[in-house]
């Protein structure tokens, strides 16, 4: 028997769905976690307003026939526990300071922490994450190369509203008028792809789409650049070839990101 693992904080939407579909094709049985991994969180976050919905959560993954693995924080972090130490050692030598790190210090820890326990507590043969959390996904890539051969890891797109806006546990604290203003983040995406389809200036690209997301009422930027998917360093005026375009901003006082595989031709 095969398992796949789908590690999830729950508020399930039809994004956390499309990696049980791929999960299923994957494995014999499906394990979806759900859990608010309060080492994740900085001290000024949302970790308490943090949705939990776990009895719709379970009536949404029933006719998946997924086991729901919600742990509590003591089994998650027994008395006594010491990954966090030898995580954070590792994780000194990714990048975990920039983008997300830069503004969420110690983020990428409490991530790479729970993460790894939780692949010790189900012991999984294949493991899937959303492409949507970019730096999470390259970081898990590189924890697993290192540290989880066995594991195989499944990326799955970015689902999406019908007009674009990445789907998110944290769009239900958007008001409707902050979702609309939302959408600039995965439009300067869209158009900045589109602009490096031919032959314009990488830095002058990125620069406008910076400034359309500027430009938007209520839309505060946090960063908006294009990386070098084998590293997830900024690329610069010469790189040529498949690049990851990340993007992240408050609307109104939700905290959103989003991303997209382009090519700079
Ligand atoms: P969470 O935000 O609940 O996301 C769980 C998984 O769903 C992640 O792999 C994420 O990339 C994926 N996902 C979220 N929105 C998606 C969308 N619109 N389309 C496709 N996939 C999407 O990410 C976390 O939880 C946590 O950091 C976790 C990895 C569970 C560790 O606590």
């Amino acid at each position: 028997m095969t398992i796949a693992l789908v590690p999830t904080m729950g508020a399930l939407h039809e994004g956390h769905l499309d990696l049980v579909r791929r999960a299923q094709e994957l494995a014999d049985d499906v394990v979806v976690s759900i859990f608010v991994n309060p080492t994740q969180f900085g001290a000024n976050e949302d970790f308490d307003k943090y949705p939990r919905t776990l009895e719709a959560d379970r009536a949404m993954l029933e006719p998946f026939g997924a086991t729901v693995f919600a742990p509590s924080v003591d089994e998650v972090y027994p008395e006594g526990f010491d990954l966090f130490a030898s995580i954070r050692s590792w994780a000194s030598t990714q990048p975990t300071t920039t983008f997300e790190g830069a503004t969420r210090p110690e983020h990428f820890e409490g991530v790479l922490t729970v993460v790894c326990r939780l692949f010790e507590m189900v012991q999984p043969d294949v493991v899937v994450f959303g492409q949507k959390d970019a730096q999470q996904v390259f970081l898990i890539g590189k924890l697993i190369e290192q540290a989880f051969p066995q594991i195989r890891l499944e990326v799955v797109p970015t689902n999406r509203e019908p007009d674009g806006l990445a789907r998110s546990s944290r769009n239900r604290y958007l008001s409707a008028e902050e979702r609309t203003h939302a959408l600039v983040l995965s439009r300067a995406l869209i158009n900045m792809s589109l602009r490096l389809m031919s032959a314009t200036s990488t830095g002058e690209a990125i620069a406008e789409a910076r400034a359309s997301v500027e430009a938007e009422p209520e839309v505060r930027l946090d960063y908006l650049d294009i990386v070098d998917p084998h590293d997830f360093t900024p690329v610069n005026e010469q790189f040529r070839g498949p690049a990851t375009a990340v993007v992240a901003a408050w609307v109104g006082s939700t905290r959103l990101i989003d991303t997209i595989n382009l090519v700079i031709n």
